[in-house]
């Protein structure tokens, strides 16, 4: 697995609000497979690094490049027609339709050029058996839930739609900000479960603020604090890291963890 083709690299990223850093002179590198999660404390810069990656914030200074190409200035649609990632944001859920139809529109947006209004009247039904969807549908555990509204579903259910729409459009990144937030106990079972079926099949980037739950789940960890990337590596060693460990320890960090902060 040494030969992964680099998918992301960032080179001394920076962006400012006014007088504050958000993100500073962050260096970062994604390889095909990874699956990789940026951790950190309240206002670390998680989402303002995510937000750079999606094109939706530019950096002040430093370099973004997908598979080596200059994509610093790009808009975030320019970076999602790449195929470079797609994100919850991106893939909304029309509440008022069906299950079914919502990975359909995913499909179908993904895949053909089409008007919405097209798709609904004339394809959606043959869709519906089309095995991409088929698969789909049981691939993320939503078959009994095929033909519910969206409204009706639970947060957890919802959650699993929308990484299943993502995954539908066959993205290279697989770009999660805070995938878990709002989830009870219950329902994180289900989304890592169907997280999981991904691996060694999908790029995946996960941004969250809670380690435990994604811990043992994640092959690589990234640690941000004030903006910056403190360490980066193996899960296990990076939470023993020391700057880590001085920094860091507002973080929950779960009972398994010795040598832990108290
Ligand atoms: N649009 C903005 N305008 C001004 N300041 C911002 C903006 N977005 C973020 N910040 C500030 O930048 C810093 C980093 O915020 P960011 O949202 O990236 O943190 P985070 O690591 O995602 O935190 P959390 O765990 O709370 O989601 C914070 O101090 C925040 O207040
Ligand atoms: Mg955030």
């Amino acid at each position: 697995m040494t030969d992964r083709a680099e998918i992301i690299r960032t080179e001394a990223v920076t962006k400012r609000f006014g007088g504050l850093v958000a993100v500073d002179q962050v260096s970062y590198r994604l390889k095909q497979y990874d699956v990789a999660g940026i951790i950190g404390s309240n206002g670390a810069g998680k989402t303002t690094f995510f937000n750079l990656l999606t094109g939706y914030y530019q950096p002040d200074e430093g370099v973004i490049r997908f598979r080596e190409e200059d994509i610093t200035r790009m808009s975030p649609q320019q970076r999602v027609a790449r195929g470079l990632m797609r994100t919850f944001q991106l893939t909304s859920t029309f509440d008022n339709l069906s299950v079914v139809d919502n990975l359909v529109l995913a499909f179908f947006r993904a895949h053909r050029k089409a008007t919405l209004f097209q798709l609904l009247r004339n394809t959606r039904k043959r869709l519906w058996h089309d095995p991409k969807i088929l698969h789909t549908l049981e691939t993320f555990s939503l078959q009994g839930l095929r033909d519910r509204m969206v409204k009706n579903l639970s947060l957890g259910e919802k959650r699993r739609l929308e990484i299943a729409m993502a995954v539908l459009t066959e993205p290279t990144v697989l770009l999660l900000d805070e995938p878990l937030a709002g989830l009870a106990e219950s329902e994180i079972q289900g989304v890592l479960d169907v997280l999981r079926m991904q691996v060694g099949r999908q790029t995946i980037l996960i941004v969250e603020h809670k380690l435990s739950h994604v811990q043992k789940f994640l092959q690589r960890l990234t640690v941000m604090h004030e903006g910056r990337v403190i360490a980066d590596g193996d899960p296990d060693e990076c939470l023993h890291h020391p700057e880590v460990r001085r920094s860091y320890w507002q973080i929950e960090v779960t009972a398994g963890d010795q040598g832990a902060p108290a």
